[in-house]
C-alpha cells in the first residue's frame, strides 16, 4: 500500500494544534511526530508548509435527490459528494425516507441503490420514519444493528413526513431500548399549516412570507414538547436545524437540567436572514428552506450557543433545488416553492471565515466540522480526527488564500449560490479520503464509486 507523508504543517484537530509531520499509510493514519524529527519516507509527500492539515469535514445533515414538493433535490450521490470533497468534506451521513405504507427497509434499499457506486467520499444514512407502527418500531432495532442508528422524526409537514406526539414518543421508547438517536424536526406544523392558509386568503403569497408564518415560537414550542417527550421517554434526543434563538433557550435549559439533548444549526442560519427571504423579484424564493431563516438578530445567540456548547454540530442541510424550474415551482404561491437550500460545498470555509471573524476558534472550528459530529453519530475516531488509527481523510486547506463564492465556480448542481459574492479567506487545497487523492492542488482527482458504505455505531455522547 502506499505511503503518504504531510510535511511542515499545522496539524488541527478538536483538542490539539501542533507542528507536525503525518504518515499515512494505506487508508490509515499510523503516525504523527514534529515536524522533521523521523526519517520517514513516501511515495506520495505532500509539502502543507504554512498550511492547516485537519481532518475531513463531517456533514451529518444532507439530502442527495431528495424528493420533495413534487421534485427532486437537484445534486445527485455523484454530483453531491464530488461538490462535498472540493469543499473539504470527506463523510456525509444523508437521510434515507422511509414513505407511508412502506417499511423502513424498503426506504433503505432505495437509498442504497442511488448512492452505492456513484459516491466520491463515504456516505452513512439516518433514516427518516414517516409511519411509526408496530412493524417499523421493530424494524428500528434491525437497522441500529446494521449501523443506520439514528431516526429522524417531523413535528411539521402534516400528511407527508409528520407525526403526531404519540408516535414521536413510541419511537424514542424504542431508541431508550435500542440505543438509537432520535433526530427531531421541530416546528409546529398543523399551527403552520393554519397560518398558511390566512397567509394566502390575504394575498401574502411572496417567499418572504415563508419566514412569517413559520414562527420562531412554532419552533420553541415543538423543540420543547420533543426535548420533555425524550425526557418521559428516557432517550437522547437530537434536534436539527436549530434557527430560533427561542428554540436554543429550550434546548440550553434542558442541557442545564443535565438532559442527553444535543442541538445543530446550519450555517445558512449564521449567515443569512430574513433580508435574503425578502429580496425582491423572487430571489427570495433561493433562501426558503425549513426551519426558516431568522432576523438577524438571532444569529448572535447562535453564535454564543456554538461557543458555549449549547449547540455542539454545525451541518448543512444541503438539499439543492435549482432557481430555474424548481424553486419557481412556487412562484405566486411561497409554499409551493421546495424547502432547502445548497451549501455542502461551503460549511467548512464559512465556519473558516468564522475563526476568521473570532465567532469561534481554531479547535472549535474542527469540533464542530468534524470531531463533534462523527462523535454524535457514531463514527469516532475513525473520522472526525486525525490520528494514529483513523482513517486518512485529511484537508490540507490554506487559511491565507482569497476566494469569492460563486454559482459560477462551485461544483453542486444547482444553477445559483446562497452565498454570491461572498469573500472568504481560507481555501481547501488538498483533499484525501482514506489515504486517497480525491482533490489535489485544487484538481479533482476522485471518482464514483471510491466512497463506501459507513455503518455507524451508536451516538458516544449519550449514556
Ligand atoms: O428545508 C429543508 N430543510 N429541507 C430539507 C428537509 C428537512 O426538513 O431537513
Ligand atoms: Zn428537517
Ligand atoms: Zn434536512
Amino acid at each position: 500500500m502506499a505511503r503518504t507523508l504531510i510535511t511542515g504543517g499545522l496539524v488541527v484537530t478538536a483538542s490539539d494544534e501542533t507542528h507536525a509531520d503525518v504518515l499515512v499509510d494505506g487508508a490509515r493514519v499510523v503516525a504523527l511526530a514534529a515536524h522533521g524529527s523521523q526519517p520517514w519516507t513516501a511515495e506520495r509527500v505532500i509539502d502543507a508548509t504554512g498550511k492547516y492539515v485537519i481532518p475531513g469535514g463531517v456533514d451529518a445533515h444532507t439530502h442527495m435527490e431528495m424528493p420533495f414538493g413534487g421534485t427532486y433535490a437537484s445534486d445527485t450521490f455523484e454530483t453531491g459528494t464530488r461538490a462535498a470533497a472540493w469543499g473539504g468534506t470527506t463523510t456525509i451521513v444523508d437521510f434515507a425516507i422511509q414513505s407511508k405504507g412502506r417499511s423502513l427497509t424498503e426506504g433503505l434499499d432505495t437509498w442504497f441503490a442511488k448512492a452505492d457506486g456513484k459516491c466520491a467520499v463515504d456516505y452513512g444514512f439516518h433514516m427518516i420514519m414517516s409511519d411509526v407502527n408496530e412493524s417499523s418500531l421493530a424494524e428500528m432495532d434491525r437497522l441500529v444493528a446494521a449501523g443506520i442508528s439514528s431516526f429522524k422524526l417531523f413535528t411539521a409537514y402534516p400528511g407527508v413526513f409528520y407525526s403526531d406526539d404519540g408516535r414521536i414518543l413510541r419511537a424514542m421508547q424504542r431508541a431508550a431500548s435500542n440505543g438509537g438517536l432520535v433526530m427531531a424536526h421541530a416546528e409546529n406544523g398543523p399551527a403552520i399549516d393554519v397560518l398558511v392558509e390566512q397567509a394566502l386568503a390575504r394575498g401574502e403569497r411572496d417567499p418572504r412570507h415563508h419566514g412569517e408564518v413559520r414562527r420562531a415560537l412554532l419552533e420553541a414550542e415543538a423543540t420543547h414538547r420533543v426535548i420533555r417527550l425524550s425526557q418521559v421517554a428516557g432517550a437522547p434526543l437530537y434536534v436539527v436545524h436549530v434557527s430560533a434563538r427561542e428554540a436554543l433557550a429550550e434546548l440550553a435549559r434542558a442541557r442545564a437540567e443535565e438532559l442527553p439533548v444535543f442541538g445543530e444549526t446550519c450555517p445558512q442560519y449564521l449567515f443569512l436572514s430574513t433580508d435574503n427571504l425578502a429580496e425582491p423579484g423572487f430571489e427570495g424564493a433561493k433562501y426558503v428552506c425549513s426551519t426558516p431563516l431568522r432576523p438577524k438578530d438571532h444569529q448572535e445567540a447562535l453564535w454564543r450557543g456554538l461557543r458555549t456548547n449549547e449547540l455542539q454540530v454545525v451541518s448543512t442541510d444541503h438539499c439543492p433545488f435549482c432557481f430555474k424550474g424548481q424553486k419557481e415551482l412556487g412562484r405566486g404561491d411561497f409554499s409551493k416553492i421546495p424547502n432547502g437550500m445548497p451549501g455542502v460545498e461551503n460549511r467548512m470555509d464559512l465556519l473558516h471565515q468564522a475563526v476568521v471573524d473570532g465567532h469561534i476558534d481554531r479547535r472549535r472550528w474542527i469540533e464542530l466540522a468534524c470531531a463533534a459530529p462523527a462523535r454524535m453519530f457514531g463514527l469516532y475516531p475513525k473520522k472526525g480526527t486525525v490520528a494514529p488509527g483513523s482513517d486518512a481523510d485529511i484537508v490540507v486547506y490554506d487559511p491565507h488564500a482569497e476566494q469569492t463564492v460563486s454559482a459560477a465556480t462551485h461544483h453542486m448542481n444547482v444553477d445559483y449560490s446562497a452565498y454570491e459574492g461572498k469573500r472568504l479567506t481560507g481555501r481547501v487545497e488538498t483533499v484525501l479520503s482514506r489515504g486517497e487523492p480525491v482533490i489535489d492542488e485544487r484538481a479533482y482527482v476522485g471518482h464514483a464509486g471510491h466512497g463506501t458504505f459507513l455503518p455507524r455505531g451508536l451516538c458516544q455522547y449519550a449514556g
